[in-house]
């Protein structure tokens, strides 16, 4: 089977073509189109823009994947696009792109979780060609800019939120210490290269002593670590960036404080944020017993976070490649696949009047 994969829940714009046969799994072409570089201005996603970008792109990377991917419309079987959740002018697009192909190829179309897929992008890894090389329950921790999520995989097909943000994301928080910090967007990539380019050592080149003072007493708060639920909360340890940033630049630094006090932030910051997602993710395992850990979602890029994951879990940990943590279509495709195959004939045939029916919905769960 053939699927042609659409995603434009947020700022990238990704069409992919994969095919699935006897167990084997072909990415035929996997096309992203990002659009980073118009929100970084802004520091931030801006909805609108987002849109119009997507409203651009939307058919030539269509059409690119499946010019890559050497086939057609015709020989496509299943046409699969993210409905939520995410921003509703973004979704809006794709969802619309999808149906309009759909109607006028009588193809099937099948709505599908971004969340959900985030999770099986774990299926494309180094070592594992299948997931059912994987023990279930599997505990996700899924971390990207619009959620923090802990995940009880069942079986396939078969979820449990068992803890989540109360405010912010992670990622959202990456971005906007990156934002405070005025560094750029997006800003979890700077930030996890700046702290791993840095070591607490570098106090001591700070020039200034009531600033070597601050970092000397720093201390990020990890919020809801010593909770009894796996629920995480973000907002208040960007809080506490926003005022140590304050007093940093109060006495005007030198450039070259500046410079050093932005790159420990950086790391004091990163410490503290994953601190909790490894303190929550232990917890889950042993409660619920888990027999495999899954990473999912843009911050499933971080370094620090992979290697503090693999050194204090003692159960199998995997993680998707670099190229599909971040959005992308190829992941929505091998969810449409497992969500077929689980599909009674009828409920497959009535993929066929999705066009019709199908819903963006932004708030979409798992
Ligand atoms: O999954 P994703 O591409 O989009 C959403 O569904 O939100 O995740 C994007 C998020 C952004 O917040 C970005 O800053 C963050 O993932 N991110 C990172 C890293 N790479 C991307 N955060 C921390 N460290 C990274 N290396
Ligand atoms: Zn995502």
């Amino acid at each position: 089977m053939k699927i042609l994969a659409i995603e434009t829940s947020c700022d990238e714009t990704a069409a992919s073509v994969v095919s699935f046969s006897k167990g084997k799994i072909d990415i035929q072409s996997n096309i992203v189109s990002s659009q980073i570089k118009i929100h970084a201005k802004w520091g931030g996603v801006v909805p609108s823009l987002a849109a119009r970008e997507h409203l651009k792109n939307i058919m030539p990377v269509i059409s690119e994947s499946i010019k890559k991917a050497k086939t057609t419309i015709k020989k496509i079987d299943l046409i699969a696009v993210t409905h939520g959740p995410g921003l509703i002018p973004a979704l809006l697009i794709g969802t619309s792109a999808a149906k309009s192909l759909s109607y006028f190829s009588s193809k099937p179309l099948i709505g599908i979780n971004h969340v959900e897929a985030h999770l099986y992008a774990n299926f494309f890894c180094k070592n594992k060609s299948s997931l059912d090389n994987f023990k279930f329950p599997i505990l996700a921790l899924v971390v990207s800019g619009g959620h923090t999520q802990l995940v009880l995989i069942k079986k396939h097909l078969k979820y449990e939120i068992i803890g989540e943000t109360q405010d912010d994301a992670v990622g959202e928080a990456f971005d906007k210490v990156a934002k405070i910090l005025e560094l750029g967007y997006p800003g979890g990539p700077i930030i996890s290269k700046l702290a791993d380019e840095t070591n607490y050592e570098e106090i001591e080149l700070i020039r200034n002593n009531e600033i070597k003072k601050l970092f000397e007493n720093i201390k990020f708060p990890r919020p809801m670590i010593g909770s009894d639920n796996l629920n995480f909360s973000y907002s208040g340890l960007k809080t506490s960036v926003m005022y140590f940033f304050k007093k940093i630049t109060a006495p005007s630094p030198s450039k070259k404080d500046l410079e050093i006090s932005k790159r420990l932030i950086a790391k004091y910051f990163q410490e503290a944020a994953i601190e909790v997602l490894v303190k929550k993710s232990q917890k889950a395992i042993k409660k619920y017993d888990a027999k495999t850990f899954f990473l999912a979602g843009g911050v499933a890029a971080n370094s620090y976070l992979r290697n503090q994951i693999s050194e204090n879990i003692t159960i199998p940990f995997n993680y998707p490649l670099l190229e599909f943590c971040g959005d992308n279509a190829a992941m929505i495709a091998i969810t449409a696949h497992y969500q077929y195959q689980a599909l009674s004939e009828k409920k497959k045939r009535a993929l066929l009047k999705n066009w019709e029916t199908l819903e963006a919905n932004p708030n979409l769960r798992l």
